[in-house]
């Protein structure tokens, strides 16, 4: 049972009806891979074991065909076998450098038909044959196939925020499965495990230690961790995938030994120049850094009254020889904000740091942009900076561990969430700069592009502690490829993976995680105000938490009223960093959003919203409302006992019953709380203490 849910999504159940389970068997007969690199032998190896699980039979490997017998041939265009480069024929202008062609060749004069699965490149023939094998999991035909697919973000990747002593920040899945006491793990059969899952939705980057890079993890770069990160590297690159570190700025310093990390210093640039060279001869696929730079308290170009530009050129230089990329984060603020400055806005502060260094960073430097100005919030608006660069490569940075959506604890389903960012208009140029275009690269032509996203993984049984937090990590690689998939897209593909193809479990689970976003803002977080969470850890209701914290981040809720002024005329004028029409619309106290009205209007609890209903009123509405519904969603759990594996059954339905008691914390102090504060009652006069 524990390994049902450790498999996630790639569960290989027996085909239980047998002309299927036959014709599978038949037409996967013989895998042939006339190449024999280091990703085809994973690729036709990953086939014959979900071939044999779903079928029973085990297909040969080969290296030549046998045209009587039918077979899955695997290969690469371009590397000289006419008939993988024939199979592509016209499509092999769509593929990019990661895409395949998935199709079968009729057999001619007696010959058997095969399916071959062509691949710009080892990686898309890898993408290919995962394909292939999901079209078997969800018991679809395997007949006349002609698909041609392509990843439409360049760069998918996953960051983990695991440090080397094995906690993980903002990890809510047990423990990192990379460290253990300031070192590797020895055992790297879960990490291989976690490739292959990240390889099957397409994921091709990762950066393995945190963001905040602390003392051990500063040695990362050196020597002495080269060899164990090469093994990783193979580990990883076996799957597709590019190993990537989170850097310290301040390397030079603390492990360098020289005195300043000036990027302007020549000293300083020779010595990234050097470690740069050392890790490619170490890991010649080594992907590059990833950085945050002047952020929280991590070091960065300000101390020497340099700017991110000359922090992340000076990267850039050193890695440009090897191909390698600076990944730059922009998730730069001052945390220190006083509540008497009115005009200090966090929310504007990666637009103020970033617009004016457009077209200054060097081609091999990539901006990684939260969704949100603020930090992951269960709603917030959509980051400005995505409308306010053109000429620098940038790609959109995404949370799926829950750190302030219900810590794996309640289910929150993340995917409608990112959807909408995926699908926000910027104007940046005119109607239609959607974030995903711009992610991708698209809209501005950029060179790079792509999504990465905070990883929800530890080393829980289930990997997400959460069975149901699978799908979040499930969804994310979906939309990494292709950001047009439907959410009931890739639910129904998720919950088919996972849980079988009963139609009520499909039914149940979807209505579960279609609804659970909107449920958890519900009872948390009305009107987009956001952060009326405990401090530091961030779980569970605490509506002055950060109000009055020297960490400032307001909501400036008191007894008349509630909301952030962020408008031109009278607010922080954080508005003004969107295109029209977005500016006019989120400026307009009477157009905003009702979603988002409190991020950027402060009013009286005696506003009336669209909805007709009053601040107030809505407040109490949607916290009796949404611990209902959370309630609800463990009932509807409960009526699919029986038709899934039974302790996946019973890890989900305690979780849900946790969620269903704080969700009443939650409702009841919310609500006592605004009670207290604007003195007005709830008109349906319901139990507020
Ligand atoms: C949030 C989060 C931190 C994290 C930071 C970041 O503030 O709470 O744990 O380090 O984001 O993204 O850098």
């Amino acid at each position: 049972s524990e390994k049902t849910s450790y498999e996630a999504w790639l569960r290989y159940e027996a085909v239980e009806n047998d002309a299927l389970r036959a014709n599978y068997r038949l037409r996967c007969s013989v895998i042939v891979s006339a190449e024999q690199t280091k990703v085809l032998g994973t690729a036709a190896k990953e086939l014959a074991e979900a071939v044999q699980a779903m079928t029973g039979h085990v297909p040969d490997i080969a290296a030549i065909r046998d045209r009587q017998i039918p077979c899955v041939i695997i290969g690469v265009l371009g590397r000289g076998d006419p008939e993988i480069d024939g199979t592509a024929g016209p499509d092999a202008d769509e593929l990019g450098s990661e895409g395949y062609v998935l199709r079968t060749l009729k057999g001619q004069q007696g010959e058997a038909d095969c399916i071959a699965i062509v691949g710009a490149s080892d990686r898309g023939a890898l993408y290919g044959a995962f394909h292939l094998i999901r079209i078997m999991q969800m018991r679809d035909s395997i007949e006349d196939l002609h698909i041609v697919e392509h990843p439409v973000n360049g760069l998918r990747m996953i960051n983990q925020w695991d440090n080397m002593d094995g906690t993980i920040e903002r990890g809510y899945a047990g423990k990192s499965i990379f460290y253990r006491n300031n070192g590797f793990v020895e055992d790297f059969t879960r990490i291989r495990d976690y490739a292959r899952l990240l390889a099957s939705t397409g994921i091709n980057a990762i950066t393995i230690n945190n963001v905040n890079v602390h003392r051990e993890e500063t040695n990362l770069i050196t020597a002495e961790y080269e060899q164990t990160l090469s093994k990783a590297a193979d580990a990883f690159g076996a799957y597709g995938i590019k190993l990537f570190l989170s850097i310290n700025f301040a390397s030079p310093i603390a492990v360098g030994g020289l005195q300043t990390a000036d990027p302007l210093d020549p000293a300083v640039r020779s010595w990234w120049t050097e470690r740069a060279s050392e890790l490619y001869r170490a890991i010649p696929e080594f992907g590059g850094f990833l950085v945050k730079a002047d952020s929280e308290f991590r070091p960065g170009p300000f101390t020497y009254g340099r700017d991110h530009a000359d922090g992340a050129n000076l990267l850039a230089e050193a890695l440009a020889p090897h191909g390698g990329v600076v990944i730059w984060r922009c998730f730069v603020y001052n945390c220190l904000q006083d509540w008497r400055d009115r005009s200090t806005d966090r929310a504007k502060a990666a637009y103020d740091h970033f617009t004016p260094l457009d077209g200054r960073f060097a081609d091999n430097v990539i901006l990684q942009i939260k969704n949100g100005p603020m930090d992951f919030q269960v709603r917030e608006p959509v980051s400005p900076l995505f409308g306010g660069l053109k000429d620098t490569n940038q790609i959109l940075e995404l949370q799926i561990t829950q750190e302030y959506t219900g810590q794996q604890k309640h289910v929150c389903y993340l995917v409608p969430l990112w959807k909408e960012v995926l699908d926000f208009d910027t104007y940046a140029a005119g109607e239609g700069s959607t974030v995903a275009r711009i992610a991708s690269g698209a809209l501005h032509n950029r060179s790079y592009g792509g999504l990465a996203a905070v990883s929800n993984i530890g080393d829980s049984a289930c990997w997400t502690g959460h069975p149901l937090s699978q799908a979040n990590l499930y969804g994310y690689g979906r939309l990494a490829w292709n950001p047009a998939l439907s959410t009931e897209q890739i639910t129904a593909e998720w919950i088919r993976l996972s849980l079988g193809s009963d139609p009520m479990v499909e039914d149940v689970v979807s209505g579960i995680l279609l609804r659970s976003w909107g449920i958890y803002e519900s009872y948390t977080s009305p009107l987009g105000v956001g952060w009326m969470v405990n401090p530091n850890h961030h779980y569970g209701p605490n509506v002055d938490g950060y109000e009055y914290s020297k960490w400032g981040t307001y909501h400036f809720a008191d007894h008349q009223g509630i909301g952030v002024d962020r408008t031109i005329g009278t607010g922080t004028g954080y508005t003004a960093q969107y295109h029209s029409p977005q500016r006019e619309l989120y400026d307009s106290l009477e157009r905003c959003p009702d979603e988002l009205l409190l991020f950027y209007h402060h009013v009286p609890y005696t506003h009336v919203l669209h909805s007709g209903k009053t601040v107030i009123q809505h407040i109490y509405d949607t916290h009796f409302e949404g611990a209902e519904a959370a309630a609800a969603l463990l009932e509807a759990w409960q009526s699919i006992r029986g038709r899934i594996d039974e302790a996946y059954f019973e890890l989900v339905a305690s979780r849900l019953s946790e969620q269903r008691e704080h969700a009443k914390e939650w409702r009841d102090v919310i609500n006592t709380y605004f009670f207290r504060k604007s003195g007005i009652a709830d008109r349906q006069d319901r139990l507020i203490y």
